[in-house]
């Protein structure tokens, strides 16, 4: 695809663990590094919804930039900013919010789970509903078209989200006339299938998750708490049912991969040994990332230094698109 441009944003929402890396976080590294345009934003103003700490707030934006910079993200390439830097994405959810009907956000899947959860409850069904979530699509529509992005990779919760930019797109350019291109969404395969140390789907809520950054000494230990059967190193050993293996096969060369799996189908792999090779191949991946990290994170002038020099190329397209949009509507142009 190349000439495409693509674009992504992200909820700070603290710092990842290895799933979220390989579900999102690599694939969208990877596609940003072959196209020409690629835009990734801090969703604060998403955020903002739900996080009512400042304090919390300010710290994970933090840790979300810190970490996209440490894992390879080039703000040379791609265009890296926040959200609430970019005041022409308020203006357009202002323009976008006269030609989409309440019915649309109605239906959103985000807004109707915290209704629903409430209704089972026997609470008012907007308990805890602020205007924020209820008009959120509108907010990403207009962050999304105001790059006249073509390309979004979300996970399958988002999908929703990318439909309803497109049906925006299209009433604005039906009602005035074609000034957004119409996004698609590419789907990210998400971290669903990645086990935690505990064989369940990783996830924080069961405090099974590996972090992307943690020191050594952390990470050995943790490896060495991945739960295993109790087969003997010289039995064979099926490596699809095994924890150890499947973490391993995510970060491991192809030929490191088979390897594993023939010693684990041959027998004479033992567990020990699978997980001091994990640990070896999270800390090819992660050590030196864990200390870029830990630099961005005693230096947040320099992360607001680049977050800023990031708004200013995303303001350029942003003033653009807003100025063509005010013109459409019969507004003042902006240029
Ligand atoms: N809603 C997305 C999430 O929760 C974050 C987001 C905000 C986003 N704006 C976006 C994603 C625009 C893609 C494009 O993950």
């Amino acid at each position: 695809m190349p000439g495409k441009t693509i674009l992504t944003g992200v909820k700070p929402t603290g710092a990842p663990h290895i799933g979220n890396y390989i579900g999102a976080i690599r694939p969208a590294l990877a596609l940003a590094a072959t196209q020409e345009k690629s835009y990734l934003f801090l969703a604060d103003y998403h955020a903002l919804n739900a996080v009512h700490d400042p304090k919390a707030l300010r710290e994970d934006s933090y840790q979300v930039a810190a970490c996209w910079l440490s894992l390879g993200l080039d703000p040379e390439r791609t265009v890296f900013y926040r959200q609430s830097d970019i005041p022409e994405i308020f203006e357009l959810t202002t323009l976008l919010s006269a030609v989409t009907p309440k019915g649309l956000m109605d239906r959103s899947h985000a807004y109707k789970a915290v209704v629903d959860k409430n209704k089972s409850e026997g609470r008012d069904p907007d308990a805890d509903v602020n205007m924020g979530l209820y008009t959120y699509p509108i907010l990403m529509a207009a962050d999304i078209l105001m790059a006249q992005a073509d390309i979004v990779p979300v996970g399958k919760d988002q999908v929703q989200h990318i439909e309803f930019a497109r049906d925006m797109a299209g009433y604005f350019n039906n009602t005035f006339k074609p000034v957004f291109k119409l996004p698609e969404y590419q789907l990210e395969r998400g971290g669903a299938l990645l086990p935690g140390i505990d064989g369940r789907k990783m996830s924080k809520s069961y405090n099974n998750h590996i972090p992307v950054f943690m020191d050594s000494a952390a990470r050995r230990k943790l490896v060495m708490k991945i739960v295993t059967d109790s087969k003997l190193p010289a039995e064979p050993k099926n490596p699809d049912e095994n924890i150890v293996f499947q973490l391993y096969a995510h970060l491991a060369t192809a030929d490191e991969t088979k390897t594993m799996r023939e010693a684990f189908e041959k027998g004479g792999m033992g567990y020990g040994d699978a997980k001091q090779k994990l640990f070896e191949v999270l800390e090819r991946e992660f050590e030196k990332p864990t200390q870029l990290y830990n630099e961005y994170m005693a230096n947040p002038k320099q992360l607001d230094d680049l977050l800023a020099a990031g708004a200013a190329k995303a303001r350029k397209i942003a003033r653009e698109t807003l100025s063509r949009a005010r013109a459409a509507v019969g507004l003042k142009a902006l240029l």
